[in-house]
């Protein structure tokens, strides 16, 4: 290869590599916007609720149920936690409100704390308003049979 082809397949590469990463950034949006880690993005906007009923079987036995309720306006900050003023062990009684999981008390060391771990904090990381809706893509899959 001369030297003047060499100079031309690295310009080439160079550019499909970065127009490559301008298209992804593109095509990957998230619900967060492309923005960078620093900036604050504004929460998106709700979609419809589904109206509180019982919450939905869970299709698989380790699923984080369904929050069966509107959460609309709950906060979970550093100093509060609108969850845990129903479904903690001291409130779920008079709200009549299934208590949190005795799992979400141990740190990621197994370690057994006499309060809600840091990790399962932030409830809504794997907790979501259930809504009975058409899968967005096809799929086959099936409950595993001791739920079904
Ligand atoms: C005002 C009280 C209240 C607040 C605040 C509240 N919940 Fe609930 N939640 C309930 C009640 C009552 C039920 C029980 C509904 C039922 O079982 O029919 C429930 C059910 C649930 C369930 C289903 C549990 C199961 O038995 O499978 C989940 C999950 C849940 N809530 C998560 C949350 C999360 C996450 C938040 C915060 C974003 C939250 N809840 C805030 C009252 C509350
Ligand atoms: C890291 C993921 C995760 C986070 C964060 C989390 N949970 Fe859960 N939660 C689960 C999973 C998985 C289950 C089902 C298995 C189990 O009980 O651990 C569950 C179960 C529950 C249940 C049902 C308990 C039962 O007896 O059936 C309630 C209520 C609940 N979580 C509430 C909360 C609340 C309130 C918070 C925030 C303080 C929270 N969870 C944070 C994953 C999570």
């Amino acid at each position: 290869m001369n030297g003047k082809r060499l100079i031309v397949m690295t310009l080439a590469i160079i550019m499909v590599a970065y127009g490559g990463q301008l298209l992804s950034q593109e095509n990957v949006a998230t619900m967060r916007g492309v923005k960078s880690i620093e900036d604050t993005s504004s929460a998106p906007e709700s979609k419809r609720w589904e109206p509180d009923s019982s919450p939905l079987t869970r299709d698989f036995v380790q699923q984080p149920p369904l929050i069966p309720h509107s959460t609309k306006g709950y906060q979970i900050n550093l100093k509060f936690n609108k969850c845990l003023t129903c479904h903690s062990w001291a409130n779920h009684k008079e709200a009549g409100a299934t208590k949190i999981s005795l799992t979400h008390f141990k740190d990621r060391d197994g370690n057994e704390l006499s309060n809600v771990s840091a990790s399962r904090y932030f409830c809504t990381q794997c907790h979501v308003p259930q809504r009975d809706t058409a899968p967005l893509v096809e799929n086959e899959f099936e409950p595993v049979k001791v739920l079904r």
